[in-house]
């Protein structure tokens, strides 16, 4: 992720009002870029003590200058908003998030705090609930009249996702509840995987050459927010539940009492929770919860005190995001120092460089780590990391240990010259401009990324070659079978007669299979080379826009001089930024990469036209299609979903090339432009009159 240009190294003490400017503005754009990569990915690039300090140097600033602080500040927000794809689900009562608590003193302001709040007298004591914080993701599941009727993501706190089928595949989680149960209760919790599932599940997920996930968190957040319900249901997630959130018919006055209600109406809690009451006891827990912490089945990243009387929690309300009444008391992820003794540098699909860290194997925590991930080439330049250094290294809740700090450089060391070269092929490797990331431009020549996209290149999505596992592309690439797609349609029988464990029957199988994929879609097609940041849908957008592979292929590499109509014709596809339209050109920029395009042809390979269906009857098919403004009977995804099955194009700008502008209130810049270049616009009404 791109560490965006701050003045992080002066003190917020010393910065002009103009650096901190420049700084929070620099500082907004990087976190919700990490809130993406962490809430919507589910994929973090950072770890979460460095997001922390972002988050805090923000708040830092903002005290200093409050005439500053920015509407998309991250002060102002929790978490990523939600993503697109599923429905949006307000939430009655806020989802929020808790305060923290890191050192002993914390604890005992806080309880001071409530104290001096609810003004008690010495002698009364404070009743806490104490509960282990569970490191998943948050979920709030609304029963009517005990049936559920809907489960949504805490998305930003306001509104969160609608994953209801995805919740109900959780077998814990009950569809109805009975006995003494309020007419309307909002119940909320934490999915998560235990690490003994997430494990073997990453296993599985390897050897199908599916995602692998980084921990058991992301693994969870990953599988409860996919729009298919059924993959979610092929996935071993769990839950904690804890908390409520709108209810009508509350009868229950302490937390703990709440908690029993829980376990009644068959909701699984957790079983480490308990009542303390004075600051050393809920200390007490803490210590112990912290010992035992390697040893539970899950992840968790702290311990959660909440006041028990409700009476006294509505009294003490909430400040900002964050009730007055509950914290987290976080465990500090464990360290241990040990020796660097080298670094490598991997290569993945996308050609990327990762550094790893080899160290000098050392027990942190119960656990033995010899590897630790080394992020990128700024993250060592930044940290000075050499080989041969005493370093610091921690795990936190992730399963993938990180070098925190150098104690001490090894006598004689040089900083870490970063490799420009691939140290697979041997061909250049490059930063762009605005990229953390170094790249490998070897492409398919690049035995590192070959084999995993010859893998991708015959995966089920896209040229779906039945009886071609990873194992046999790999065997088949040793041994200079097949180097690159192209030589799949050159594969002859009297090569792999003989081979162990191919008979006759499978290598005719094989070659059968092969043949049926001479003649392929568009779509299918630009998946399958593989660019990066080009998945399913953005092939689907492109193969829709292009129509086919000459225009495409055309269009790509005109669209190299960013001042050509072919490139805003590529940046003004809706849903294709300029990051994806910079993989794009640069993989037509590649010689070897249109080589391979030369060669497929030359092997016989024809890709058909994008096929629109029968659109005839559809009064904007062909027609381009822009949305601005405010709509206010559909979702702005739906309505995208529903002109692209109606044949038309969805534009994310206005040009000349425009035909229709949908604008709702609000609409700003876009509807200036149409009415600027002479275009059609209507409002949402007259639109879905026309579509009928
Ligand atoms: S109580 C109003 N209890 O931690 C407070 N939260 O950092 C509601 N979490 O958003 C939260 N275990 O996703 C509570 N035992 C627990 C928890 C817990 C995990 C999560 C939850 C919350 C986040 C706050």
């Amino acid at each position: 992720m791109t560490p965006a240009l701050t003045n992080r190294d002066i003190a917020v003490a010393k910065l002009t009002e103009k650096q901190a400017k420049a700084e929070l503005q620099a500082l907004a754009k990087l976190v919700a870029e990490h809130d993406v990569a962490y809430h919507q990915d589910d994929a973090p690039t950072i770890s979460d003590a460095e997001y922390d300090a972002l988050v805090k140097r923000n708040a830092a600033i903002e005290k200093r200058f409050p005439d500053l602080v920015r509407a998309d500040s991250p002060s102002k927000r929790v978490g990523a908003a939600a993503a697109g794809g599923f429905k949006k689900v307000p939430h009655a009562v806020p989802m929020l998030s808790l305060g923290n608590a890191f050192a002993e003193e914390d604890v005992t302001d806080f309880v001071d705090r409530i104290r001096r709040f609810l003004d008690l007298s010495e002698d009364e004591k404070v009743e806490m609930l104490v509960e282990p914080k569970i490191d998943g993701l948050s979920f709030s599941a609304r029963y009517e009249r005990g049936r559920l009727v809907v489960a949504a993501t805490r998305g930003d706190g306001a509104v969160g996702e609608d994953i209801t089928a995805n919740i109900k595949t959780i077998k814990e989680i009950p569809d109805f509840i009975m006995g003494d149960v309020p007419k309307v209760i909002e119940i909320r919790g934490e999915v998560y995987m235990t690490k003994q599932d997430f494990a073997a599940m990453n296993e599985r997920q390897a050897i199908a050459g599916g995602k692998i996930f980084a921990n058991p968190r992301n693994a969870a957040a990953g599988s409860l927010r996919q729009l298919d319900p059924k993959i979610t249901a092929q996935r071993p997630l769990r839950a904690f539940t804890y908390a409520w959130g709108a209810v009508e018919g509350l009868t229950w006055k302490t937390q703990w009492e709440f908690i029993q209600n829980l376990k009644a109406w068959g909701f699984p809690v957790n079983k480490r929770a308990t009542v303390c009451n004075s600051v050393a006891a809920v200390l007490k827990e803490y210590e112990k919860l912290g010992s035992d912490r390697a040893g539970l089945p899950y992840d968790i990243d702290g311990i959660v005190y909440k006041v028990n009387r409700l009476d006294w929690q509505k009294r003490l309300g909430f400040v900002s995001r964050a009730p007055r009444w509950a914290t987290a008391h976080k465990f500090s992820a464990e360290q241990a120092e040990t020796q660097l003794e080298n670094i490598e540098i991997q290569v993945g699909r996308t050609g990327a460089l990762t550094p790893v860290a080899h160290l000098k194997p050392v027990n942190v925590g119960g656990v033995m780590v010899s590897r630790a991930t080394l992020h990128n080439e700024d993250e060592i330049a930044r940290k000075d990391i050499r080989v041969g250094d005493t370093v610091i290294i921690q795990r936190a809740g992730d399963v993938i240990p990180q070098v925190v700090e150098v104690k001490k450089h090894a006598s004689g060391s040089k900083p870490f010259a970063f490799p420009r070269k691939c140290p697979v092929c041997g061909s250049l490797a490059v930063r762009e401009d605005d990229q953390a990331v170094t790249r490998c431009t070897g492409g398919l020549v690049c035995p590192a990324q070959a084999v995993e996209r010859l893998r991708h290149f015959v995966s089920r999505e896209a040229f779906d070659i039945e009886g071609l596992g990873e194992k046999n592309i790999e065997a088949f690439f040793s041994d200079e079978l097949v180097q690159s797609p192209a030589d799949l349609f050159k594969l002859k029988k009297e090569k792999l007669v003989g081979r162990e464990g191919w008979g006759d029957k499978s290598i005719d199988n094989l070659l059968a299979a092969i043949a049926r994929r001479k003649t392929i879609g568009l779509e299918r097609f630009i998946y399958a080379l593989g660019i990066p940041q080009v998945g399913q849908a953005t092939a689907r957008l492109l193969a829709h826009h292009y129509g086919s592979l000459e225009s495409w292929e055309q269009g790509m590499t005109a669209a190299k001089n960013e001042e050509s109509d072919a490139f805003r014709e590529l940046t003004s596809i809706e849903q294709i930024g300029p990051a994806v339209a910079t993989d794009l050109i640069g993989f037509f920029a590649e010689k070897h990469n249109r080589d391979v395009l030369t060669a497929l042809r030359k092997a016989g390979l024809t890709v058909e036209d994008f096929v629109r269906p029968d659109m005839s009857g559809s009064p904007i098919a062909g027609k381009t299609v822009v949305f601005t403004g405010t709509l206010e009977k559909m979702g702005r995804n739906e309505a995208k979903a529903q002109a692209l099955a109606l044949g038309a194009k969805v534009a994310g700008s206005v040009s000349k090339k425009t035909d229709l502008v949908i604008a709702g209130p609000g609409a700003g810049s876009k509807l200036k432009d149409a009415e600027a270049l002479g275009v059609k616009v209507v409002t949402e009404e007259e639109y879905l009159k026309l579509i009928g």
